[in-house]
């Protein structure tokens, strides 16, 4: 059985350190003297890209998450106004959708329920369709407007890793894609950005070959019945898909909270010796991010800081650190997710559970 795991104990650990190379293989193709060029993916003319005026992201689970990181991407890259919903949530709101609204569905499987019937609905009401899946020939795939593919292989364990870091990565090109065609950056910008996202399976590669820090992290919380994720800006996204991984395969509760909010009322919760894993990537927000992480440490937290390459303040505060390559501040969440899988997935076999298979959930869920 190990064999159809690569020698892997189970699915999951072998998709966590496929992540380098899902991310290659979704970028390839997809350059062309060192800029990203999607036109022969994308049918849409550059006077249709032009004309979107509003995007909205639709997902559920972890490709939900990959949205939350869309709206940062396509809002700073590209300068477009993006709302991103649960796909369950979206077709009951009423959304305003226009012939100018461009809808990006992101969905692994290209099969799930909510996610299809918010598809229909935008065609329906008039908006572009861009299909963000991982399976050829899947419903998504077959019934967006446009679609771009995740190349991540299959993945078999119910708690996604690879197909996640696979949609940062199309999610990246597509906001450097409009960014390219809207004007909204620079040739030197956009290079710069490619030339980075290319550096990432091996950032993401570096990031995987300090299992041992985390694991001693699992073993420490493995005993608890509560934690906290925080983080401020995009770490708030991340930590949220950190926090599902752990609930999903580990059944320890815990909430992932945007840190400056901890103190209109989480902060009550905080009491001696509760893991508080705290993520801190962003420079622009780095202090306000240090003096949250005092506030818990002053309530008896247990931290454990994930910090950059370099980082010398983050240390001083936490009482544990674990530190990721740099890049630039949008594609972090692809290397900062690394620690937060690997931690659910060392939590989960340090509790004895079924990694690969937890209870009540199901891989791709058909039913709303
Ligand atoms: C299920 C899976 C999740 C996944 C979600 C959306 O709940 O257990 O891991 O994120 O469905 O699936 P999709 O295939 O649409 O990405």
């Amino acid at each position: 059985v190990t064999a159809e795991k690569g020698g892997y104990e189970h699915f999951m650990l072998k998709e966590i350190h496929e992540q380098p190379k899902a991310i290659r293989d979704t970028l390839a193709g997809r350059i062309k003297e060192g800029i990203v060029d999607l036109s022969q993916e994308i049918s849409l003319t550059a006077e249709e890209l032009n004309g979107i005026d509003r995007i909205h992201f639709v997902a559920c689970g972890t490709a939900y998450h990959a949205g939350l990181i869309g709206k940062a991407v396509v809002e700073r890259l590209a300068r477009i106004p993006v709302e991103v919903d649960v796909a369950s949530e979206y077709r009951y709101r009423n959304p305003i959708i226009t012939p100018s609204t461009l809808v990006v569905v992101v969905s692994q499987s290209g099969e799930t329920a909510d996610t299809l019937a918010a598809l229909r609905e935008a065609q329906k009401a008039g908006a572009k369709v861009l299909g963000i899946t991982n399976v050829v020939g899947s419903s998504v795939a077959r019934e967006a407007d446009e679609v771009l593919m995740t190349w991540a292989g299959p993945e078999i364990a119910v708690a996604s890793t690879k197909a996640y870091t696979s949609q940062l990565i199309a999610i990246y090109l597509f906001g450097l894609y409009l960014a390219r065609i809207r004007g909204t950056r620079s040739e030197a910008q956009l290079k710069e950005a490619t030339e980075e996202l290319l550096r990432l399976p091996e950032k993401v590669d570096n990031a995987l070959s300090d299992a041992d820090t985390i694991k001693q992290f699992a073993e420490q919380i493995k005993n608890h019945d509560n934690l906290f994720f925080i983080g401020r800006g995009l770490d708030h996204a991340v930590v949220m898909e950190g926090s599902l991984k752990l609930k999903e395969i580990s059944y320890i509760h815990s909430e992932a909270y945007a840190a400056g909010e901890l103190k209109h009322g989480t902060l009550a919760l905080i009491e001696e010796g509760i893991p508080v894993i705290a993520l801190a990537t962003q420079q622009d927000i780095f202090d306000k991010m240090v003096s949250n992480i005092i506030e818990v440490k002053a309530r008896g937290a247990h931290v454990l800081g994930l910090a950059q390459d370099g980082d010398t303040e983050l240390t001083k505060s936490v009482d544990e650190v674990f530190t990721i390559p740099q890049t630039l501040p949008l594609f972090t969440p692809v290397v900062a997710v690394i620690p937060l899988q690997l931690l659910a997935y060392y939590t989960s076999v340090a509790r004895g559970l079924n990694v690969d298979k937890p209870r009540n959930l199901a891989k791709s869920v058909t039913v709303e």
